[in-house]
Parts: structure tokens; sequence; C-alpha cells
């Protein structure tokens, strides 16, 4: 967890960390801090409370210094106090140290050091390597010897950027946490980062670093090492992300933004991929036959990829595909066996969520095949699996996922459907046609509901309800599910989401007339009839009934409300019930001023496990 960001260049460093942080705010928001280097030596900032707090701080002071290093944090040695803010240093302030990860034997290193005379002033993990690192710089009196060495010394993960006082260098490096560099050479302008967004305001040049990189990084002048000072070769690449997608442009909130951008998040998505006249899906990197040898797949994932994990293995299970979803940190005590006929799919939008990277590590132990379905190019899901099919959503800050969950689900669909054209006796639809062009047609479906929705109004009429539940079958079950995760995620309310069958085992002992239920009708006639019995079971304990349904759905006439789903395939019909979810949810949560982007206790990339 955490955000990282360094840049050295010819000019002051502070805007630039500034608005760094700010576009990696959604990896951690309870302390940020900086440290820049300016020839009298490291100025070091930082605070508990948002990058905007520490903004308005450093207005007033006006470091300076061309080579500088920050970070916002999510809190895990320690709580969000100052002292426990990166970036960390020494009492001689010789050196500054930024960190993302957890070094796992910390408490050894911590004890040697003590032990050495030297004082630690907060709690977290990553005191020790300012520490360790002015030991080293005592003993050799070479700050890359001692950056080296330091870094030798830690187990666990890391990313981590430190200055060196009176050195225009930032020294960074990386093994399991994600670093990306930037690069302007024109400008003789060089950026490390967390994640791309930081920089992309700055340059579109990225390289992403590899486990054991080493960055030596001055103005005009960028070494990459391994950790025995080797120089490596890393491929610049340029992103094709807009600048303009980092931020919130007319938006209050990067949610509603990125609820709002889906129909071209799904466009994206599916582009070149499918073609709906011939009935045909074409993924690139998966071409005909590459499936012919599995016989199991098995889903790995975690909170709202989880569900559309869920979503995906429901097209694989009615081809008659044998197909798994396994929670990603359960996957070790649940897998059952895996062998070289198992494909494992670990579905993380970051790419470097540390329970799905296990779980993915976990099956290439013991022998499968694995494919990630990610939206950040370059993570570390992408660089492990043996293959990626990337979702193409565009960069999603909102710590709520919701245009992924989206592209996550059809991008496993279209998966699916690759698989079961590969595996051994699987069914291939026979409606392939009208799926296809049902596909193609769901962004337009899903700016129908954007253009004239009432989720605003229906969540003031709702707005003092005790618990909320949400209801379906099969896919319709995977979005029960998510839209409940996303309502308690932003609302800070009680919901919860159930298979429609299962209310009757437990749940609807907490149905009341103040527990609105919202009942999701897809337009398949079997399910969509043992739906609208469960939830009149729930209306009949005086719950209020929303429906969301298509067009002139029968549940309609029995629901107090109905949230019109476009009509679509049965299959699709789920992803745009969970858009009306996903509004209903955004403007709960806005009547309730809660910090939309930024739900207390969570961060976007959860790298620890
Ligand atoms: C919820 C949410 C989280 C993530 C989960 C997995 O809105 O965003 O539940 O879905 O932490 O993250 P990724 O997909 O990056 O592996």
């Amino acid at each position: 967890m955490c955000g990282i960001i360094a840049r050295v260049g010819n000019g002051d460093s502070v805007d630039t960390l500034l608005t760094g942080l700010e576009n990696l705010e959604y990896r951690g928001y309870d302390s940020a801090g900086v440290a820049v280097q300016n020839g009298h030596g490291i100025k070091i900032h930082k605070q508990s409370g948002r990058v905007e707090d520490l903004a308005t701080d450093l207005r007033e002071r006006q470091p300076k210094g061309n080579v500088g290093i920050g970070h916002t944090r999510w809190s895990t040695h320690g709580p969000p106090t100052d002292e426990n803010a990166h970036p960390h240093s020494t009492s001689t302030t010789n050196v500054a140290v930024v960190h993302n990860g957890v070094i796992e034997n910390y408490d050894t290193l911590r004890e040697e050091l003590q032990a050495k005379g030297r004082e630690f002033t907060s709690d977290t993990d990553t005191e020790v390597i300012p520490h360790l690192m002015e030991e080293y710089l005592e003993e050799t009196g070479d700050s890359e010897t001692a950056f080296r060495k330091a870094v030798e010394e830690l187990e666990g993960s890391y990313a981590v950027a430190a200055l060196v006082d009176d050195e225009d260098v930032v020294y960074a490096a990386r093994q399991g946490s994600p670093l990306v560099l930037g690069q302007d050479e024109e400008a003789g302008e060089y950026f490390l980062a967390s994640d791309v967004p930081a920089f992309l305001e700055y340059t579109d040049e990225v390289a992403f670093l590899e486990d054991g990189d080493v960055v030596i990084a001055r103005p005009d002048d960028l070494t990459v090492t391994d950790l025995e000072g080797n120089v490596v070769e890393r491929e610049i690449e340029r992103v094709d992300w807009d600048p303009e997608e980092t931020g919130k442009g007319r938006y209050d909130h990067f949610m509603l933004k990125e609820i709002d951008t889906q129909p071209t998040a799904l466009s994206n998505t599916i582009d070149g991929r499918i073609d709906p006249v011939e009935g045909t899906v074409d993924l690139e990197d998966f071409p005909d036959g590459i499936f012919e040898d599995v016989r199991e797949v098995q889903l790995v994932a975690c909170g709202t990829s989880y569900h559309a994990a869920l979503y995906g293995a429901q097209s694989l299970k009615q081809a008659g595909v044998r197909a798994e979803v396994h929670r990603a940190n359960e996957y070790e005590l649940s897998s059952g066996p895996i062998d070289e006929q198992t494909l494992v799919i670990a579905v993380t939008q970051s790419g470097e969520t540390a329970d799905t990277l296990g779980a993915l590590r976990r099956a290439q132990d013991k022998g499968a095949s694995t494919v990630t379905v990610t939206n950040v190019v370059g993570s570390t899901a992408a660089r492990e699996a043996d293959e990626a099919l990337f979702i193409r959503a565009g960069p999603e800050i909102g710590v709520a996922a919701t245009k992924t969950f989206s592209s996550q689900a059809v991008a496993l669909s279209l998966l699916a459907h690759r698989l079961t054209e590969d595996v051994p006796d699987a069914d291939t639809r026979d409606d392939v046609t009208e799926y296809l062009s049902a596909l193609h047609e769901l962004p337009d479906g899903i700016s129908e509901i954007l253009d004239r929705h009432k989720a605003e109004e229906l969540s003031r009429k709702y707005r003092d309800s005790d618990a909320y539940f949400f209801i379906g079958r099969g896919m319709a079950n995977s979005v029960a599910k998510e839209g409940a995760l996303k309502f308690k995620e932003i609302t800070y309310e009680h919901a919860e989401g159930f298979a429609s069958g299962e209310l009757k085992h437990g749940p609807l002992a907490l149905v009341t007339q103040d527990t609105p239920v919202f009942a999701i009708f897809t337009g398949d006639e079997e399910q969509d009839k043992k739906t609208r019995k469960n939830a009149e079971e729930a209306q009949a304990r005086g719950a209020p009934l929303v429906a969301v349904a298509p067009e002139g759905h029968e549940a309609a006439s029995i629901a107090d409300e109905h949230l019109v789903v476009p009509d679509t395939h049965p299959v699709w019909a789920g992803l745009l019930a969970n858009v009306q979810l996903q509004l209903v949810s955004y403007y709960a949560a806005d009547q309730l001023s809660r910090p939309i982007d930024k739900p207390r206790n969570l961060a976007k990339s959860v790298t620890v496990e």
C-alpha cells in the first residue's frame, strides 16, 4: 500500500511531487510528506492527514529543491501520526527515505540497529532503512554502496526511494512492490513512482521496473542496474493514457466520472475483439488451440474483481466447463488439486493486489497455466502470468471500482467464449450473433441509463433505512454482491448481497419496513420467476422492493420502485443493472457527505496480505 514518488531535474520539484501525490492518493491517504534536497541539506515536511493539507502547509513554507521524494500513506505499521508519516530519516537528516511495501525482518533489523545506539522515532518498518543507509554510509563513505547494502538487508517487499544529503541524486529500488520510471530526456527530468498517473502530466515515456532493479537518477543522467551493480536495460514504452483521465474534470468525484465514462471504457474493452456479424471473438495473444489442454478453470480475485470473476465464470459453467471462483486470500486452503491441465485466471484491476499475486504464484508453483485479466500494463500480475488480457478501461482513481468491474466482466466473458472454443466437450453458444450484437450495443445501453436515471431521488427516499439488501440469481447474484459491496464501502451503511434463494435461510430475519431490497432481474424468465418469489417473501415482511429490471418487466408491477435496465441479452442485463446500483450508491453516499473517492480505512491497491 502507499504511494511513492521521486523527481530529479533542473528546477523545483515541490509542485511536481505534490501533483504526483494527489494522483497517487488513491493508494493511501492517512498521512503524506515530501523531502527535498536543495544544496542546504535535506528538508522534510510530513504530517498526518490528506495531501491537500500538506500542500497548504508547504505553500506557506515554500521549500525548494530540484531533487525530491514524496509519499502518501496507508498505515500498516503504526497509526497515522506525524511521526509515522514518510519520509523517514535519522537524527542527522543525512538521508531521507520513502517506502511502499512491508519489511518483514524489520524487528530484527531494528533491534540490531538499536543495539548500536540508533534511536527510532516512529512505529514503522520503514525507519530501519535510513538507519541502515547511514550505518553503511559511515562504513563505506559511498552513498550508492550504502543504498545497495541497505537494500540487500531487507526481506519482504519494497519500492523505495532515498535522498542523501548534498547529493543531487535519487536512489531507488524495487522488490515485490510496483515502481515505474518516467523520463523526459529533453528536459533532463526523471520520475520514479508507484504508478504512472503520478507523473503522466509531465511525460508519457515510462519503463516498468523489475524486481531487483536499482535506479540511480540525477538531473540529465539515469542508470538502472541489478542489485550487484550490473547495468540493465529497461524498455521505454509510451503509455497512451490521456493525462486528462487522471483529473476529475467537471466532476465532483472520480467515482462519478468513472461511472459516466463506462460507455467509452467498455467500447475500448471490446474494440477489435468481437465481430457481431461474423459471430467471432478474436483475442490477441490467445490463438486457436491455446486452451485445448485445459480441463478445469480456477479464477482467483478479491473484492470487486472477485464479483467480476463470479460473473465471467457463469459463462464457463453454462458451457459445461469446470470452473471455480476462489477468493484469492483463501486460495491456499480452497483450491483443491491443481495440475498442468488447470488454467488459473487472476482477475485484478491493479495487477498488484498481494492476495491475488499470492494465489497466482501458488498456481504457478503447482504447474498450472496462468492468465491475468487486468487493467494495468506492466503490472506485476501482467508480468508474472503466462498471458495477460488487458481490459483497457483506462486509469481508475476512485477507490471504489466501477468502470473496471464492467470491463472485467466483459473481458472475462470473452475469454470464457474463447475457452469454450478450445476446451474439449465444451458447448459453444448457439446464439452467438445475438450475444455479440447485444455486447456491441452495451455501451449505448449504459449511456441510456446515465441519461435518464433516478438514482438521486431514489437514494433520498431510502436515506434513513436501517440496512440495504441486494438479491439476484446466477450472474445477477454476482451483481447483487457487487451492489452491496459498493453501497457499504462508500456510504458506511449496512448492506448485504445474497443469492435470491438464500434470503429465506437466515437474512430474512433482518428484513423490516426499513430495509429496502433491491432485486435484480435479467429478463431470463425462469430465473426471474424465482427471484420474484423471493422478493415477494421480503415484501410480505414489509420491505420496500426496488426492482432493477428490464422495461415492462412484470416485477416492476409489484415493486415500489423500478430502476430500468435497457433491453439486452440476459447475459449482459446484470451489467446494466450494476450501473443503476453504482449510481444509487454514489448518490446515497453524496447525500451522507461521505468522502466518496477515499472511503475511510481503505485504499485502492492492497499490496499487503
Ligand atoms: C472495491 C474495490 C476492491 C478491489 C480489490 C481488488 O470497490 O475496489 O474490493 O476490487 O481490492 O483489487 P484489484 O482488482 O486491484 O486486485
